[in-house]
């Protein structure tokens, strides 16, 4: 926790204040009040369970989410036999949703088994409109549902719960006009945090959501960043990862004037922070500026997340990604000069409304000629409100998943072929945590974000050591502290 309160001192019989942070605390120190209550009748600590769909913004909300959750008093707990459940969804594509309504039946269950259980559900699903209508029709026993503009109001929409049992709690915002600061997060780990540089996104990628469940790009002020950023170092922080839909706008709706580069910059100066790392870049907006300040740097870690989508002009064109094929392959060369051992890696989608066969091989040289160190790939999913999905030429689904399997080959082949050159050479290590499998094995990443799995124990976790890479896995390494 890096921002201290004391709840008790705040007084109860006022009504509660206007402005944020106040108002939250105010809520928070009230939803404490009749958790210590239901406690000691229980018996027992109440318990609450946030899972997480989706991508780094939503596991960073999650954490805030948490934060607030063990301020009121609840233990986090991982399974969903919890006294309180919330999932916070994700809409990208159709199978995040249907990953929610599968999940639906199981907690349905549990609140059988124990009727004063509250469920949850916020997030990017719940700012679609027909999602949250099917969910007030068929789902009365959810007990609140919110969006992502609204992640800070938990503990009040809480308290209208609490107060009103059995009723379905509703609370949906269009836009996000306030960035509320200084509320609790509960870390997932000690010692590497991601840290919000904006919100929302602005660019209408024709297939995408986003823009529509998270709203308009919104950028926090930097010296709210930089506040932030020295508190976690402060905490134990080594690493951090600046988030954003498109973090190479950053800046452009501020009153003051600076870029991303320029707030990397400062960043870079805080003591304690060894590694600096991003994500999403948009080719559209990487400049020169960003790509000089990676070339000297000592902290910003050489690799780039840099989503292709196609590799075919005309199609990039379609999808309103405003870049052309050979755009990016001069974007991945200049990366590749100023940043010695950059790992570049990449979002790919296939089956996109329209896609040729050689549309679809445009894409495959994309990803001959970059020697991509891995890919996400996708299969196309049609987003109700998105311009793609009233595009003529919808792809059939068998020759979609014939070209998935063979992008999915050659990025594999590429990838592993890639990851492997580090072999033999000695790399700092971030050490993360215990390996799964094989106990006395530790896992960490190297700066270009690869994976190195090699003999230590728990008192490595969250160190910098120097390892010897000795064997590459494919997407992994086995090495050896030296
Ligand atoms: N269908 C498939 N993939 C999508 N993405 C975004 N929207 C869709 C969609 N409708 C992918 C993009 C993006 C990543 C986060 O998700 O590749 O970069
Ligand atoms: Fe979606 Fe495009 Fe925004 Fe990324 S940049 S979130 S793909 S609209």
């Amino acid at each position: 926790m890096i921002y201290e309160m004391n709840y008790d001192s705040i007084d109860l019989t006022y009504p509660a204040p206007e402005d944020e942070p106040a108002r939250q605390n105010y809520y928070i120190a009230a939803a404490r009040k009749i958790v210590s209550v239901r406690s000691r009748q229980k018996g027992r600590d109440l318990t609450a369970c946030v899972k997480t769909f989706g991508c780094q913004m939503n596991e960073r909300d999650s954490e805030k989410l948490r934060g607030i959750l063990q301020e009121i008093g609840f233990v986090i707990i991982p399974e969903e036999e919890a006294d309180l459940v919330l999932y916070n969804t994700c809409t990208v594509r159709e199978n995040a949703n249907l990953k929610v309504y599968g999940r639906l039946g199981y907690l349905k269950g549990l609140k059988e088994k124990n009727p004063d259980m509250i469920i949850g559900l916020c997030g990017c699903m719940m700012q679609e409109h027909q999602v949250v209508e099917k969910l007030e029709r068929s789902y009365r026993f959810i007990d609140l549902i919110f969006g992502t503009h609204n992640i800070y109001k938990l503990a009040e929409l809480l308290n209208t719960v609490l107060a009103n049992p059995g009723r379905m709690m509703v609370d949906l915002k269009e836009t996000t006009d306030t960035i509320v600061e200084k509320l609790p997060a509960d870390r997932t780990y000690f010692f590497k945090s991601g840290v919000n540089i904006m919100y929302g996104c602005n660019n209408f990628c024709t297939y995408c959501i986003v823009p529509y469940v998270r709203g308009r790009e919104i950028s926090r002020r930097p010296v709210e960043i930089i506040r932030e950023i020295e508190k976690l170092a402060d905490d134990g922080v080594v690493e951090i990862m600046l988030l954003g839909q498109n973090v190479n706008s950053y800046g452009k709706n501020l009153d003051e004037t600076i870029t991303f580069a320029q707030l990397l910059r400062e960043v870079e100066k805080i003591d304690g922070i060894e590694r600096i790392r991003f994500m999403t870049s948009h080719p559209k907006d990487l400049s020169d500026e960003l790509i000089e300040v990676m070339s000297t740097s000592k902290k910003i870690c050489p690799h780039m997340h840099l989503p292709l989508q196609s590799g075919s002009t005309s199609l990039l064109n379609k999808m309103n990604r405003h870049y052309t094929k050979d755009r990016y392959l001069t974007l991945v060369e200049k990366l590749r000069a100023a940043v010695p051992d950059i790992s570049i890696t990449t979002d790919i989608i296939v089956g996109f409304p329209g896609e040729t066969e050689e549309d679809f091989q445009e894409t495959l040289d994309v990803v001959r000629r970059t020697q991509f160190d891995s890919a996400f790939t996708f299969i196309y999913s049609r987003r109700t409100g998105t311009p793609a999905a009233s595009m003529p030429d919808q792809i059939r689904e068998d020759v979609i998943k014939d070209r998935f399997d063979r992008l999915l080959e050659l990025v594999q082949k590429t990838g592993s072929k890639r990851s492997a050159r580090f072999e033999g050479r000695v790399m700092p290590v971030l050490v993360e945590h215990k390996n799964e499998q094989e106990k006395h094995l530790v896992t960490g990443r190297i700066p270009q974000n690869l994976v190195v799995h090699f003999p230590g124990d728990e008192s490595l976790i969250g160190k910098i050591v120097k390892v010897k890479l000795k064997e590459c896995k494919g997407f992994y390494y086995l090495g050896e502290r030296v």
